[in-house]
């Protein structure tokens, strides 16, 4: 069983997840990047002062459910039983790039399970957004709170989600 675990990340908070994901599964590793890349929006938990505007055109961007350009991964996911997708939450929703690559890549996923990194990650619709976008019903979802993700809460947060991955795999 074949597992990729995919992500966009602009300050590293989803990809430090996404490795802890991948690392548990034992599954590949990939990065969504921007064609053009945003400069990082949060600094130690915090809006960046010097990055105003581009907080803001990010929030809108993501509130109106826009995409964005982003280039070709590096890993085709149509090889994989299954494709773990992890997206920053911004303003409740998912990140473009994030939209862009499930838009992308509906037809070639056979399974999938999401996540997502956010200061609060009590009230939002990323995940229904991404099951429409998907057209897939995911196996498992998570969301980790952001100061949760570098940390060795991490690996706590993650078990049950991962358990869930395994066993939809073995059911598969
Ligand atoms: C433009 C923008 C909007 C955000 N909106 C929310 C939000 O609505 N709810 C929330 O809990 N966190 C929000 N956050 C915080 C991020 O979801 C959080 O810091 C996340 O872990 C960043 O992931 P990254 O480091 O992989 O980019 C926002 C961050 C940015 C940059």
């Amino acid at each position: 069983m074949k597992t990729l675990v995919v992500c966009y990340s602009n300050s590293g908070t989803t990809m430090s997840v996404a490795e802890c994901i991948a690392q548990d599964l034992r599954a590949d590793l990939d990065a969504i990047e921007e064609v053009k890349a945003r400069p990082p929006l949060i600094f130690a938990g915090r809006k960046s002062k010097a990055t105003v505007g581009a907080f803001m055109r990010a929030a809108l961007a993501a509130v109106f459910g826009r995409c964005s350009k982003i280039a070709e991964t590096r890993i085709d996911p149509s090889g994989y039983d299954l494709v773990v997708v992890g997206t920053p939450v911004w303003a409740g929703s998912l990140a473009p790039a994030v939209r862009s690559y499930l838009k992308r890549h509906r037809h070639a996923l056979q399974r999938v399970a999401f996540f997502c990194s956010a200061g609060d990650p009590s009230k939002m619709r990323v995940f229904n957004q991404m099951r429409g976008l998907s057209g897939q019903v995911p196996v498992a979802t998570i969301a980790v709170r952001s100061e949760d993700a570098r940390t060795e809460a991490c690996p706590k947060a993650i078990g049950e989600f991962v358990a869930q991955i395994r066993a939809a795999l073995q059911a598969a």
